[in-house]
């Protein structure tokens, strides 16, 4: 069984979403399979960045993050998208057995073009890129966010394509794994969290600007004596790092009445802070060893890359690309 994921580098540390929604399953699940690749989506991230110092920079701070949440380079494979660029090659054939209809189906797509958006090529194509992403390494199991269900279904349907075209068996239908509880953690405001809605809390953002995220999430004008709605944002958020019986107790707390939003929104600041305190640790320490992660990644790229070459080379095979074999 092989897992595979990655993260896209766009911002300064990740957000509560990407931590619940994927890498806490990432490293709950290095535990679990002996074969785990996490990748930095740097490739992934040029349909946003577009400058090459900030993409350095955000590509180091998912490695951090990665390490810091605890991620084991003894354990699982970390690595740079684009340190093994097969990935774009196999994005090329996937793209020839990918419809149009699909990819204009694609959520991200849709929502970018109905904003009125000027969409290029890259995003539109962005789903056979991170398709290929995992059929390259033969992936069994994908943690990711709800968000990304849509991509991993797209995959299926692109693997079988390429199958079915070349009546070969040279990519494997990988299978999402999502956590029910923590698919869609919520942003500030309530909608997905997400850096394009600017409605995140990043996981190790310095306490000022922590608390400034986490006063600012929106509440109703329901009076302090009144009882509170907990199915919103407020509430949703402070259960990610409360056990069953708090949030139960929550819940009553909740119901009685006298339980105030500012309260609540205290007692959230007080947990993100405890639960990433020795993350945040951790992160300072390889903060200061830029070599040894850059060495890090060089040797995850490595393993990836022997891992990738006699995939593309049975799809390079199947399809009669190059010297016949
Ligand atoms: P990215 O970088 O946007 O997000 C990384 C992971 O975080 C999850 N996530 C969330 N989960 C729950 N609630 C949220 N509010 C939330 N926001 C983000 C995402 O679902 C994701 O799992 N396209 C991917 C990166 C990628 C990839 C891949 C992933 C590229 N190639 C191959 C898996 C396999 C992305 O943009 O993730």
């Amino acid at each position: 069984m092989r897992v595979l994921s990655g993260t896209k580098p766009t911002g300064d540390s990740l957000h509560l979403g990407n931590y619940f929604g994927a890498l806490k399953q990432f490293v709950l699940l290095q535990e679990k399979y002996e074969d785990a690749l996490y990748f930095i989506a740097d490739y992934h991230s040029m349909t946003t960045v577009r400058d090459a110092e900030l993409r350095r920079r955000y590509s180091m701070n998912v490695a951090l993050d990665y390490l810091a949440a605890g991620l084991d380079p003894d354990r699982a494979v970390l690595f740079r998208q684009s340190d093994v660029p097969e990935v774009c090659e196999l994005t090329w054939m996937l793209t020839t057995v990918t419809p149009m209809g699909m990819l204009e189906r694609a959520h991200a797509y849709k929502a970018a073009k109905d904003q009125g958006e000027n969409v290029d090529h890259g995003l539109f194509t962005y789903p056979v890129l991170m398709a290929a992403d995992i059929l390259l390494y033969h992936a069994d199991l994908v943690p990711v966010g709800q968000d990304q269900k849509q991509h991993i279904e797209m995959t299926r349907d692109m693997a079988q394509r390429f199958n079915h075209a070349y009546d070969c068996e040279a990519l494997v239908l990988p299978e999402p794994y999502i956590m029910d509880d923590t698919a869609t953690v919520p942003g500030t405001d309530g909608r997905k969290m997400s850096k394009s809605y600017d409605n995140t809390i990043q996981m190790f953002a310095g306490k000022k600007a922590l608390k400034k995220s986490v006063m600012g999430i929106q509440t109703d004008s329901t009076p302090v004596e009144e009882a509170k709605d907990t199915d919103t944002a407020v509430f949703q958020l402070w259960n990610l790092f409360a056990t069953p019986p708090e949030r139960e107790d929550m819940v009553e707390r909740a119901q009685a009445g006298g339980l105030g939003y500012g309260d609540v929104k205290k007692e959230l600041l007080s947990r993100i802070l405890d639960y990433f305190a020795p993350m945040r640790e951790r992160r300072e320490r390889f903060e200061g060893q830029p070599k040894e992660i850059e060495e890090i990644l060089r040797q995850g790229a490595k393993q990836a890359g022997a891992i990738a070459e006699p995939v593309l080379e049975g799809c390079r095979q199947a399809s009669g690309l190059g010297r016949p074999g």
